[in-house]
């Protein structure tokens, strides 16, 4: 038995911010971001929170893959900028959608977040426990962002993708893993919130925005990526010349570079919209997923790898065949 995804979906605000906007207030250019991360422009929230865009990215999960609300077993979301500290975004999903069956927690794990989540409802079912699960990626990082900070303020995008998944006897997810390495944590922060004790002010200082060490991260994630990728198509016996398409987590396209080449992967099977939406953190996996699926590209039976890395730090790995 497995779990296969039948429905994807996907939601990003309207609000467009170019390069070139983004070079209106700190000292940056087109040239220098597209040149350094691939990134063109991205989504950023004009009010509507995290919650908002999950719950459109849900109900679009529900009426493509024709479910009731109420035969929903699980609900998980992935996210780093919830609306509240409680309750969870997935417990404002389930009221707005009315999957009053289901159970609905969040899972914290930064640009990972959407691979965890999808690791850990696969969990779920193949236990047995649940037939069903919408799992989302969703983020407003632009609540995180210092607009003076260059070095970060023109890598990060808002929105939401997901996946509507089901208990499957033939295709479906085929080998996974996920991983952490804490020791490195403070390469990249963002929402630190101090204890300052009986009768204080609660407050923040600089650490509540996204904090990066850039090259740090970088090299992580060439270096986890391609190690996490390796192991996940040993363990599955699955050579690199059998994938469809990968779907990256979309941070930069120069990493992406890299990894294609270490792993022998062309470039040409990288799935890669990060030039529209930039790093959209839990959200950019399923948001790529889903457009690579409306775009008709994928065929059952596709071997297609899902792979990311991000805060924590974290990174996970899914070879599926779609
Ligand atoms: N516009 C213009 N110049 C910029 C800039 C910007 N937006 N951001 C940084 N710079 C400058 C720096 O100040 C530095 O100038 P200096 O040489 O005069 O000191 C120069 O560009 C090089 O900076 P550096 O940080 O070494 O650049 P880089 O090649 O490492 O690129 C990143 C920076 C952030 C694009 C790159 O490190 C990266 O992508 N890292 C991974 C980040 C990531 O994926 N994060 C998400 C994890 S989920």
């Amino acid at each position: 038995m497995t779990t296969r995804i039948i429905a994807t979906g996907a939601y990003v605000p309207e609000q467009v911010i170019t390069n070139d906007d983004i070079a209106k207030v700190v000292d940056t250019s087109d040239e220098w971001i597209a040149k350094r991360t691939g990134i063109k422009e991205r989504r950023i929230s004009s009010g509507e929170n995290t919650s908002m865009l999950a719950v459109k990215t849900a109900r679009q999960l529900l009426e493509r893959a024709g479910v009731e609300a109420e035969t929903l077993d699980l609900i998980i979301v992935a996210s780093i900028t919830a609306d509240y500290a409680t309750p969870a975004t997935s417990c404002i999903v389930q009221k707005e959608i009315g999957a009053t069956n289901a159970v609905a927690f969040d899972v914290s794990a930064a640009c990972s977040g959407f691979m965890f989540a999808l690791s850990i409802a696969d969990k779920y079912i193949r236990a047995g426990m649940y037939n069903n699960a919408v799992v989302i990626g969703a983020e407003t990082l632009s609540k995180y962002i210092d607009w003076s900070d260059r070095s970060t303020c023109v890598l990060f995008g808002d929105g939401a993708g997901g996946a509507y998944i089901e208990k499957s006897e033939t295709d479906g997810i085929i080998k996974e893993e996920i991983g952490t390495k804490g020791e490195i944590y403070d390469i990249l922060t963002a929402g630190y919130t101090a204890s300052t004790g009986a009768f204080n002010n609660y407050n923040t200082d600089h650490l509540w925005y996204v904090n990066m060490n850039g090259r740090e991260v970088f090299k992580f994630a060439t270096k986890s990526v391609v190690k996490s990728v390796e192991r996940v198509l040993s363990d599955a016996g699955v050579s690199v010349d059998s994938l469809k398409y990968v779907v990256p987590h979309q941070a930069n396209t120069r990493i992406v570079e890299i990894i294609s080449h270490k792993l022998g992967i062309p470039y040409e099977k990288f799935y890669i919209n990060m030039d529209k939406y930039g790093n959209t953190s839990s959200a950019s996996i399923p948001i790529a997923l889903n457009e690579l699926n409306e775009k008709g590209l994928l065929k059952r039976g596709d071997k297609i790898l899902l792979t990311g890395f991000g805060g924590g730090m974290t990174w996970g790995t899914m070879l599926i065949s779609w």
